[in-house]
């Protein structure tokens, strides 16, 4: 008997690749196969992680003075190459316009270190335990939602998970809690949003 098709799953990273791994870690589980990683640094450690795992890679630099429609353009070149059907933006640094969005309607997911409204962009985390040390807050949390447009961390929520910012966490204490959250939240909707994917793909 022919195994059913699965989803097609590309993830883009800029760095580190933490959340990337985490997919990578739980693929058996996700219902969907990540056919390839694409970064827009050729030093992105997520790149690092794809190869160690037999998952097929692809840089896509920035050209000096090239605009972000030109480079949008070509990455979508790219990303199209692998075919998927989710595209998880997981620490992907890049805005993208709709040269990007309007080729994949519906497929692109974000990770944000925060709870929907708060913080978007840059140093979320820092700004969270910025405002827990100033008794603002007692709390922050990690999000994912899809990216229909150009908005900053913004755009129709999937999925949300609280972290609690104890009186004597460090920002450190409060990071490595945030990243454990996303590891988990990013899994589990991946999963979730494969299992809605496929009677629509067969
Ligand atoms: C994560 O906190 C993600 O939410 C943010 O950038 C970070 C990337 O971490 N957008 P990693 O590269 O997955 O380790």
């Amino acid at each position: 008997m022919a195994l059913a098709p699965t989803p097609n799953i590309v993830v883009l990273v800029s760095g580190n690749g933490s959340n990337l791994q985490a997919l990578l870690d739980a693929e058996d589980r996700l219902g969907g196969s990540i056919v390839g990683v694409v970064a827009n640094r050729a030093d992105a450690g997520g790149l690092t992680r794809a190869e160690r795992a037999g998952v097929a890679t692809a840089v896509v630099a920035a050209q000096p003075g090239e605009e972000r429609r030109a480079y949008d353009a070509r990455l979508a070149d790219t990303v199209a190459r692998f075919r998927p059907h989710l595209i998880v933006l997981a620490g992907w640094m890049r805005l993208l316009t709709g040269e990007f969005l309007d080729r994949f309607p519906g497929a692109v997911i974000n990770l944000h270190p925060a709870l929907p409204g708060d913080y978007p962009g840059l140093d979320a985390i820092a700004r969270a335990y910025d405002d827990a040390r100033d008794g603002l807050r007692d709390h922050t949390g990690v999000m994912v939602h899809f990216v229909p447009d150009e908005g900053v961390d913004d755009g129709p929520v999937i999925a949300t998970a609280t972290v609690p910012i104890g009186p004597d966490d460090t920002l450190d204490d409060v990071t490595a809690n945030v990243h454990r959250a996303e590891h988990r939240l990013l899994t589990d909707t991946v999963r979730t949003l494969c299992a809605q994917l496929i009677p629509s793909e067969q």
